[in-house]
C-alpha cells in the first residue's frame, strides 16, 4: 500500500550535514489498539492520553555519503552503542524509505535516551519511534524548503505509525485518536488526530502514576500479540466494541462524567487482557501483584468515593489514573498501600502532556 500524499516532493535544497533533536512522550491508551492488518493499519480506532514525563529524547546527526546502495546508521542509548536496536530501526527505514527517499543518501548517528529506565516494562517504542520520525521529518523539511505545520505533523505521525502503531499517538497532546471512526471527522487509520471535540475540565491535567509490578522484558512482543487477533474467536466483537466505547467516550469527555469514564477505561484494560487469555496460544500477562493492586484500587474507591481507576498495557504494570484534585490523597494511598506490590517499590508519577518538542 503506497499512500500518495506522503510521497516526498522534489528536494529543492542540498543539505550535506546537520543534526536535529526531538523529545517525544509516551502515551497511555484509554480505548486500546489490539489487532492490526498489513501495513500497520489498526483493526479498530483507539484513543490515548499523551504523557508528560515519560519521554524519549533523540538526536539525529547526519552527513552525506557517496554510495546510495544501503542504509548506514549507528544507534546509541545513553551514550552506549546498541547494535541490538538496529534490526528494528532497519525494518523501520525499509518501510518508510519510499516516503523519505533521502534515507540511503546519508550516514546517521542516532543518540537516544529515555527519562524512564529502559528495563522498567514501560514500552519505549511509542516515544522512541515518534522522536525518530520527527527528527527525520526535520531533515525532510530542510530539503524541501517549504512545508506546512499540519503536513509536518501528519507525516511525522504517519511515519511513526510505520515504526510502531501506538507511536503515531505520541506527536501531539493531550488526547489523540488513531483509526477511522464514523463520529470523528478527520480520523484516519494512517495517522493520529488531535482529539477535535470539547473536553470537560474534569479531564484536564489527569494524573497517571505508573506502578512497576514487573520490570522484565515483555513476555509477548507487540507484533506477536497483535497477530493473536487474527482468527481470534472474539475478534470481530472486540473491534465493534472499541468503536462503541470510543463513541461513548466522546460524550463522557464532553460532560465530564468520571464514573462512566472509569467504566470504559477499566473495561478496555480487562478486555485487552481477556483477548490475550482467550487467544491460541494464550497468555496471562498480569502478575499476582497486578490483581492485588486492582483489588486495592476498587476497595479504596468504594471506601472513599475517589475517582481513581486503572488501566493496563500488554504487561503487568498498572497505570493509576485520577483527577488532578485528588493528587495528594491518591499519592498517600499509593505510598501506604500499593508501593508494597511494586518491584523494588518503584513507581513513576506522570500526568497528561501536550506532545513532542523540538530541542
Ligand atoms: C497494548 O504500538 O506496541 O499498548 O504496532 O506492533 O508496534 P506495534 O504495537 P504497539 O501496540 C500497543 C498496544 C497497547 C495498546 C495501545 O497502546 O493502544
Amino acid at each position: 500500500m503506497i499512500v500518495k500524499e506522503f510521497i516526498s516532493k522534489p528536494h529543492l535544497k542540498t543539505v550535506n550535514r546537520g543534526s536535529f533533536t526531538w523529545s517525544s512522550p509516551s502515551n497511555i491508551a484509554l480505548v486500546k489498539y489490539w489487532g492490526k492488518k498489513e501495513h500497520q493499519i489498526p483493526e479498530n480506532p483507539s484513543i490515548s492520553f499523551t504523557l508528560n514525563n515519560c519521554k524519549t529524547t533523540t538526536s539525529l546527526t547526519f552527513s552525506k555519503k557517496e554510495s546510495i546502495e544501503d542504509f548506514s546508521f549507528e544507534v546509541f542509548l545513553d551514550g552506549e552503542k546498541k547494535d541490538d536496536f538496529k534490526p528494528k530501526i532497519k525494518t523501520f527505514f525499509e518501510r518508510i524509505t519510499i516516503y523519505l527517499p533521502f534515507l540511503k543518501s546519508y550516514r546517521f548517528k542516532i543518540e537516544t535516551s529515555n527519562t524512564f529506565p529502559h528495563s522498567s516494562g514501560i514500552a519505549s517504542s511509542a516515544s522512541g519511534m515518534s522522536a525518530l520520525a520527527l527528527c527525520l521529518m526535520s531533515i525532510e523539511k530542510d530539503l524541501i524548503g517549504d512545508m506546512s505545520d499540519d503536513y509536518f505533523i501528519n507525516k511525522a505521525s504517519f511515519l511513526a505509525r510505520l515504526g510502531s502503531g501506538s507511536a503515531c499517538r505520541s506527536i501531539e497532546g493531550s488526547l489523540v485518536v488513531w483509526g477511522k471512526h464514523d463520529y470523528i471527522e478527520g480520523s484516519s487509520d494512517l495517522y493520529g488526530l488531535k482529539y477535535p471535540f470539547e473536553v470537560h475540565n474534569n479531564f484536564k491535567n489527569y494524573q497517571d502514576s505508573i506502578l512497576l509490578v514487573d520490570k522484565g522484558e515483555k513476555q509477548v512482543s507487540s507484533t506477536v500479540g497483535h497477530n493473536l487477533m487474527h482468527g481470534h474467536p472474539f475478534a470481530q466483537e472486540r473491534f465493534k466494541q472499541a468503536h462503541e466505547n470510543l463513541a461513548t467516550l466522546i460524550t463522557i469527555l464532553k460532560t465530564g462524567d468520571v464514573d462512566r469514564f472509569i467504566e470504559i477505561v477499566e473495561s478496555e484494560a480487562l478486555t485487552l487482557h481477556a483477548m490475550m487469555m482467550t487467544s491460541m496460544p494464550y497468555f496471562i500477562l498480569m502478575k499476582p501483584n497486578t490483581l492485588e493492586i486492582i483489588n486495592k484500587i476498587w476497595a479504596f474507591r468504594e471506601k472513599t468515593g475517589s475517582k481513581i481507576c486503572f488501566t493496563l498495557d500488554a504487561g503487568a504494570n498498572v497505570h493509576v489514573l485520577y483527577p488532578e484534585i485528588e493528587t495528594k490523597d491518591v499519592l498517600k494511598f499509593i505510598k501506604n498501600e500499593l508501593v508494597a506490590y511494586c518491584q523494588n517499590g518503584h513507581y513513576i508519577c506522570d500526568n497528561i502532556g501536550f506532545g513532542a518538542k523540538q530541542l
